[in-house]
């Protein structure tokens, strides 16, 4: 055969390659509301950017008939491009070919991405959407899942892992991007669950669709499984390249700088005048979020679940960020079950990562209740403060009103290595709240009193005049300054400038063991 023939040989092959499961089912695919495998790739991707390897692999399978059955690729397209002009890797399941399914050769090609992206020190990004496990194939498809679990596992805090479910993911296949640092998921297209509706019919005799089981709401907002949940396929995407404004390549590497022009000593009126006079009153912490980093622009995750807590990137004087943020409009900010891991989770994230952490902290307590304490209140909550505790990148606190009981040292406290800590003049900190101190305090004066609600008011309000302020713990410096609120943005850049070269360490060990 001459140059000419193998050239030939090899572009038909090529567009062979490109056609997955062929136009009726690409048809099909769109008809649902979804994306081809590649399509999906040239909207996540910078244009021209995608690099293909192994689009000749096929499946080496001969039960059910299938050795006549091969399609180059075996379902899932994989390689590396650039977002931003920075390189990740990618793999997309193509749900026209065996549905997607994971066999041998689909999971090496995945496995190979995943090795390269830890010896080259860049991000994985999977676009799943696929049947499970390829049926025909038994045992070595169960094993190519495992192959992939240990890499994810390996490759965590070292690259960051990101995923999208596009269709969808059930059984053992969910771990792997449960594994992964986040999940992004579509309204009506994608689902994720351990076992479907059927099985769930049968074991529990509950009725349920697979939206309502495990859809991008149900994930993003109750499980909390999904840390997005978007209208469609390319608005997930273009949330993905976002992402990359934040997070940095690897564990050795600091993460990008922002490029908006928004002064470093801009001071921000409103903020003097955000927190109710009333300390029951609540407020919109996001207020303060987006009065005070770059251009107001704050990429926020797990913005449906656990609303109490919020967390999520911006940059500030171009210092890119993680910021954790009690809500005091959402259950007055409380800390929870929910809220604690979804902080904790975040806040290792930004550690592994080198990304500094940012707290604004408003915050009563942790939620009384059977429900919680029977949950494991004590377990989830202590992840929080394990997570903060063991942080060693830049750490910095506002506590902009309520900073109460153990909350108080969970949030970043100077206590557990918190590099700044500042209040705003309305801060309060003390062990509890006034009412619950003085019916504990004076329980019996009260309960003596003519008028026992008079007599709680007038304690509260002298509990108040000595606690209810932040020079206390400004006095022991506990506090490093109490600030205007209205300097807050020039002081945190400052405070981020000062710590950009900031160096602290854990001791020598094989891992913590932090409460799972
Ligand atoms: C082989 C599969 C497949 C699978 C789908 N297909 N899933 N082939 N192994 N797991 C094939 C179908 O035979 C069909 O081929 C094509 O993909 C499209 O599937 P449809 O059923 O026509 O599509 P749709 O109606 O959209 O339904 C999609 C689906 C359904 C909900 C995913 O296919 C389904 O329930 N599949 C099985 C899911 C499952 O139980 N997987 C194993 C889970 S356990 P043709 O040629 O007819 O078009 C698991 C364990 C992982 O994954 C363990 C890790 C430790």
């Amino acid at each position: 055969m001459g140059m000419e023939e193998k050239l030939e040989r090899l572009r038909s092959l090529r567009e062979e390659s490109l056609k997955g499961g062929g136009e009726d089912r690409i048809e099909a695919q769109h008809a649902k509301g979804k994306l081809s495998a590649r399509e999906r790739l040239d909207l996540l991707l910078d244009e021209d950017s995608f690099v293909e390897l192994d689009r000749f692999v096929t499946h080496r399978t001969t039960a059910f008939g299938l050795e006549d059955k091969k399609i180059l690729g075996d379902g899932v397209v994989t390689g590396y491009g650039s977002i931003h002009g920075r390189l990740v890797y990618v793999f997309s399941q193509d749900f026209t070919v065996f549905g997607g399914s994971l066999s041998e050769a689909h999971a090496e090609k995945i496995v190979k991405i995943q090795d390269l992206a830890m010896k080259n020190g860049a991000p994985v990004i999977g676009l799943n959407d696929s049947g499970g496990a390829r049926i025909q194939e038994g045992v070595a498809s169960l094993g190519g899942y495992a192959d992939i679990f240990l890499r994810n596992t390996l490759a965590s805090g070292v690259v960051p892992q990101v995923s999208l479910i596009l269709g969808p993911c059930a059984g053992g296949a969910v771990y792997s991007p449960a594994i992964t640092d986040f999940v992004y998921m579509v309204r009506g297209t994608s689902y994720m669950f351990v076992t479907g509706p059927n099985v769930v019919k049968t074991v529990t005799h509950e009725d349920v669709d697979m939206e309502g089981l495990g859809g991008a709401d149900v994930h993003a907002s109750t499980s909390g499984v999904a840390h997005f949940a978007h209208d469609s396929e390319p608005e997930a995407l273009e949330a993905v390249r976002r992402l990359f404004h934040y997070v940095p390549q690897n564990n050795t590497e600091t993460p990008p700088r922002g490029a908006a022009q928004d002064p470093p000593d801009r001071r921000e009126e409103s903020l003097a005048k955000l927190v109710p006079e009333n300390p029951n009153r609540p407020y919109d912490m996001k207020d303060v979020i987006e009065a005070v980093v770059d251009d107001g622009e704050f990429y926020e995750i797990h913005a449906g679940f656990a609303q109490n807590i919020l967390v999520g990137f911006a940059h500030l004087g171009g210092h890119s960020v993680g910021i954790v943020a009690n809500q005091p409009n959402v259950l007055a900010g409380v800390l929870d079950i929910d809220s604690a891991t979804k902080g904790a989770r975040f806040v290792r994230f930004c550690d592994a990562f080198n990304i500094p952490l940012v707290v604004f902290e408003d915050v009563p307590g942790f939620l009384p209740g059977v429900s919680q304490e029977h949950g494991g209140i004590i377990r989830h909550g202590a992840k929080l403060l394990y997570a903060f505790s063991e942080a060693t990148v830049p750490k910095v606190t506002v506590i902009t009103r309520k900073a109460y009981g153990g909350a108080y040292d969970v949030m970043n406290s100077k206590h557990i290595r918190g590099d700044l800590n500042l209040a705003w003049p309305s801060a309060e900190i003390a062990v509890m709240g006034p009412k619950g101190a003085v019916e504990i305090l004076f329980r019996k004066e009260i309960e003596e009193a003519e008028d026992p609600e008079a007599k709680t008011e007038e304690l509260m309000e002298q509990y108040r005049e000595r606690f209810a302020h932040p020079y206390i713990a400004a006095s022991r410096g506990y506090l490093d300054d109490v600030i205007d609120p209205r300097e807050t943005r020039p002081r945190l850049v400052n405070a981020l400038d000062m710590l950009a070269r900031k160096r602290d360490e854990n001791p020598v060990r094989k891992h913590g063991n932090i409460p799972l």
